[in-house]
């Protein structure tokens, strides 16, 4: 760790307590700060980990709404389910805090007054949308209308989410509040505003100039905000769900979610300790790291640090090492439509298996680029890698020694080459890993342990000591002494990947084992006695991977059922006028099917010799989609008879069947309510 530094305080971006927290979060953010932590924590260092959950915002409200429920509802109900999948997926904060307490509400406001009172806000009166049925200024998510990029129905004043357009409220088409159903008129309001383009200067040294490090993700963002240009930031809204705005006249506005967030970090230290939450934001020999996905970087890089520049006497981050997204089976993860893999779903469906999940999370994280979750590959990656690599190779190392050596470390006699090379390659690997960890690099991170592990099985498999042991008791007490001391860097280098296998490694072992000692020989002592072999890994079966790939399926289906009942409702624009004169020309009337037959060769039409009631004749209908040949037999229809003939694939057609066709195409005839003699006139 940097001699500059005293301590690290590393941050989590706190979850929306909306809904629970999902694969694409997991491996975005929670399981690389986790893994970072781990790791310092076996190296001794001093660390501080803290979350929480973020408990404002309009989409709180929206879903309280939906449910009939308070805003405090949902938060309480999420902040549980997410706590707790946190915990089961061995991902253990100091604290996991909220910023509905009470702590929260103080410091946000606090921090704010302060800004306030040293005048670094500016104000703006704007025109806003205001419901004047219900009283109230409306969010942009709260007004629906017409998407004006590509006319769907319901998208919201700030996005579209069928063509996913960004919107303003006022391009939307008929435009109408989601409250009372009423069209927002303009009404003006005050808010107050972080003056950021004076900040700029300041963010280009600090970031540009001081932090080339950062991740090409996160500093190519930064500069193409700065290159943009920064303007005021708004810090205040108009809404009844939030921090209170401090400030005389500020009656009906809180502390823009976004403002107050990010103070939580702070707040929750303060819940945890009280009287020494300081030295953690204020002393300059404190590491302070931001963990967040890409869709947070503009808050972290440039609004929050601008925030604890304007307060003053914050310490402000060492690195963001910010995350691209993960999809899910080729998709975009999407809680809204349910396509996710649930961090408290995957613990109950998978349970005493959280490993194989962080494994798999870090193994393909989405570090430099978007990457894909799919269920085939986490078990492929479980089952060759985990369990057939590592688990395997620690298993046959104890068994072996139990039945050889009653479970004691055997001695080490004279190293040969292939045991020599195998020793010296160690002490690279754990360099590695140390330096792909703290440049936070974590998938070449798990390589690097990974590739101790493949080490180990293949030295393993090289010197087969069940062979060896007919001959050579010697020999196999070597290499077991050494398969052995690599069981014990694996239980250390694995502890920040997989920390329940190496717990129970250790265990195993019957040795705590601290970071410092991996690659030392003989760390395992001869004579040391280690416990019974015990499963590091289980084989992932091919029905439960079925078992969520059906899910999936399910979650599919129902998606597009939802599409298409969304289409069949859309509703063709009304044709241009026209005049009861017109409508006189079109000689309209009911007439019964005879014959019916498909036109070879096409897949829509039908030839239908009718009864006119005037006369036998044929028509030829593009209805072969909706109604078979026997379908139309002997139905009464209507038609439109005087319609000029057309030779339509060599038949003479004379004549059209009228047809209703719903918004996805779907087609049915028209037949009269009861039969009429053919012939009858329609009008
Ligand atoms: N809730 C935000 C999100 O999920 C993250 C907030 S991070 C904080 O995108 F810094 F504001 F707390
Ligand atoms: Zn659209």
């Amino acid at each position: 760790m940097d001699k500059k530094y005293k301590r690290t305080l590393v941050t989590c971006a706190l979850p929306y307590a909306n809904g629970p927290v999902h694969i694409g979060h997991l491996a975005g953010v929670y399981v690389p700060a986790d893994i970072y932590v781990r790791y310092l924590r076996m190296r001794g260092e001093d660390v501080l980990y803290v979350c929480g959950s973020d408990e404002h915002g309009v989409p709180i409200t929206i879903k309280a709404r939906q449910q009939g429920c308070t805003p405090q509802d949902i938060v309480d109900k999420y902040h549980n389910i997410i706590d707790n999948s946190f915990r089961d997926l061995g991902i253990n904060f100091d604290i996991y805090g909220r910023t509905s307490s009470k702590v929260h509400e103080k410091n946000a406001s606090e921090f704010f007054k302060k800004l306030y009172d040293d005048g670094k806000f500016i104000t703006r009166e704007s025109e806003q949308y205001y419901d004047p049925e219900a009283k109230t200024f409306l969010a942009d998510r709260y007004i629906v209308g017409t998407c004006p990029k590509c006319g769907a129905e319901g998208a919201y004043g700030d996005q579209c989410e069928k063509c996913g357009s960004t919107l303003s409220p006022e391009e939307l088409i008929n435009p109408k509040s989601k409250l009372s159903g009423a069209e927002p008129v303009k009404k003006k309001t005050t808010h107050w505003y972080l003056p950021l383009e004076g900040y700029e200067q300041w963010l280009r040294e600090w970031i540009l100039e001081g932090h080339k490090e950062w991740r090409p993700n996160v500093y190519g963002q930064v500069k193409s905000w700065l290159d943009g240009g920064l303007q005021p930031r708004a810090v205040t809204r108009d809404l009844d769900w939030g921090v209170p705005v401090p400030v005389e006249g500020a009656e009906g506005k809180v502390l823009y979610v976004w403002f107050d967030a990010p103070i939580g970090y702070i707040s929750n230290t303060q819940e945890l300790l009280p009287n020494d939450w300081e030295k953690w934001w204020k002393s300059e020999d404190t590491k302070l790291v931001h963990f967040i996905g890409k869709d947070n970087i503009v808050f972290h890089c440039i609004v929050f640090p601008s925030m604890l520049k304007a307060y003053g006497g914050y310490v402000l981050p060492e690195n963001v090492p910010a995350n691209e997204f993960l999809n899910l089976e080729g998709d975009k993860i999407s809680t809204s439509r349910g396509w996710a893999v649930w961090a408290h779903e995957y613990v109950r469906d998978f349970p005493g298996q959280q490993d194989a999940l962080r494994y798999v999370l870090t193994a393909n994280a989405p570090e430099t680029k978007d990457n894909d979750f799919s269920w085939k590959d986490f078990q492929t990656r479980n089952n060759s890698e985990l369990v057939a690599i590592f688990g395997n190779f620690v298993n046959r190392a104890v068994v072996l020694t139990h039945k050889y050596f009653g479970g004691k470390v055997p001695a080490a006699g004279t190293l040969e080459d292939i045991d020599k090379e195998v020793l010296g390659q160690i002490p690279e690997l754990k360099a590695s890993l140390e330096h792909n960890i703290e440049g936070y690099h974590f998938r070449e991170a798990l390589k690097d342990a990974m590739s101790i592990a493949r080490l180990g099985n293949k030295y393993m498999s090289d010197t087969e000591p069940w062979k060896v042991a007919k001959t050579d008791m010697d020999r196999v007490s070597t290499i077991l002494n050494i398969s052995l001391q690599i069981c014990a860097d694996l239980a250390i280098a694995f502890e920040p990947f997989t920390p329940f296998a190496a717990a129970r490694l250790r265990e195993m072992l019957g040795s705590p084992l601290d970071w410092n000692v991996l690659g030392r020989p003989q760390v395992l002592p001869a004579g040391h006695q280690i416990g019974e072999a015990a499963l590091l890994f289980n084989k992932i079966e091919d029905a439960a991977i079925d078992a969520q790939l059906a899910r999936l399926d399910r979650i599919r289906a129902e998606r597009e059922a939802a599409a298409a009942a969304e289409a069949a409702k859309q509703v063709a624009p009304q044709k241009e006028e026209c005049t009861f004169e017109d409508f006189e020309k079109m000689d309209i009337r009911t007439a019964t099917v005879l014959e019916a037959e498909r036109v070879p060769k096409t897949d829509k039409l039908l030839k239908l010799t009718i009864d006119t009631g005037l006369d036998k004749r044929v028509i030829v209908s593009g209805i072969a989609e909706y109604y078979s040949p026997e379908d139309m037999l002997g139905k009464q229809i209507c038609i439109l008879a005087n319609l000029k003939p057309r030779t339509i694939k060599g038949i003479e057609s004379h004549g059209m069947i009228l047809m209703a066709k719903q918004g996805d195409g779907k087609m049915r005839f028209i037949t009269p309510q009861e039969a009429l003699a053919n012939g009858s006139q329609i009008g």
